[in-house]
């Protein structure tokens, strides 16, 4: 693929894809005229990602936009949203692992719950569909995993132990995935983004900060990956607001 190629024919999951970066995530692999199919916990956010999609790409992305509900810390849901993406669009080319969440408290403050679910969406989850979608991809001879990690993975910080832990693992998962199946034709890279000025762990939406990434600059980051030729594979891209809050 050259910079400017397109999507066409392609398809490509977006876990947690119902809002936030892998909206915009969707919306722009939908764009260059891919299919997508997003997944998430509620059928109703979902409905509303889909009419968003559409409405930002037009007449073009109708009939190649999905939903399904899937939590990806359900292996049997996470089985089911690959045999999903098979049936509506005919193939599995591209999964970007983006479903996250983050419980901020100090260890002695986490609940045996907040752990769980922490390190069961950000890791397990990730494993769960990595695991559902690597056998349809090594038959095909081709694919791409792309995981959403964070900075936080690499730059703990006080508060947030269960998040920065599930990420630094996140990192280790997919460098160790890499090198398993590059040898398939299959690329494996995270993408680690630093604030980004989205709805996530409970930060209001409608509270401008323009310091921080958009969601829009963490897709564009992600199509780029996408966009490299097969010979070449970015294994870890970093990406932070330029000028961060003093
Ligand atoms: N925002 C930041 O500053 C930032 C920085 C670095 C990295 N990241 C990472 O970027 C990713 C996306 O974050 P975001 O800011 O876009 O968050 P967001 O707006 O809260 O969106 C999170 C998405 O994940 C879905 N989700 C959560 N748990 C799920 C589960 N068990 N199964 C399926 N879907 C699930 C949510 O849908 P439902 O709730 O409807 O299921 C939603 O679509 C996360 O992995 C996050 O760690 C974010």
């Amino acid at each position: 693929m050259t910079n400017t190629s397109r999507f066409d024919g392609q398809t490509a999951i977006v876990t947690g894809g119902s809002r936030g970066i892998g909206l915009a995530t969707a919306i722009a692999f939908s764009s260059e005229g891919g299919n997508v199919l997003v997944c998430g916990r509620s059928q109703d956010t979902l409905d509303r990602a889909v009419s968003r999609v559409e409405s930002e790409i037009g007449i073009s992305a109708a009939g190649h936009v999905a939903g399904v509900v899937a939590d990806v810390t359900r292996p049997e849901q996470a089985q089911r949203m690959v045999e999903s993406a098979i049936q509506k669009f005919g193939g599995l080319d591209i999964l970007i692992n983006n479903a996250g969440v983050g419980r901020f408290r100090s260890v002695s403050e986490l609940t045996v719950e907040d752990w769980r679910e922490v390190v069961e969406t950000n890791l397990s989850g990730v494993f769960h569909c990595c695991r559902a979608s690597i056998p349809v991809m090594k038959k095909q001879r081709r694919g791409w995993i792309i995981n959403v990690s964070s900075l936080a993975g690499k730059h703990p910080f006080a508060g947030g132990a269960a998040y920065c832990a599930s990420k630094a693992g996140l990192n280790a998962f997919t460098e160790s995935l890499m090198q398993e199946v590059r040898h398939d034709g299959i690329r494996v890279s995270c993408v680690l983004p630093g604030s980004v000025d989205t709805g996530f762990a409970g930060q209001g939406e409608t509270v401008e900060e323009p310091w921080k990434l958009s969601s829009t600059d963490v897709a564009q980051a992600i199509i780029d990956l996408l966009r490299h030729p097969s010979r070449s594979l970015p294994s870890r891209i970093e990406i932070r607001p330029s000028r961060p809050r003093g």
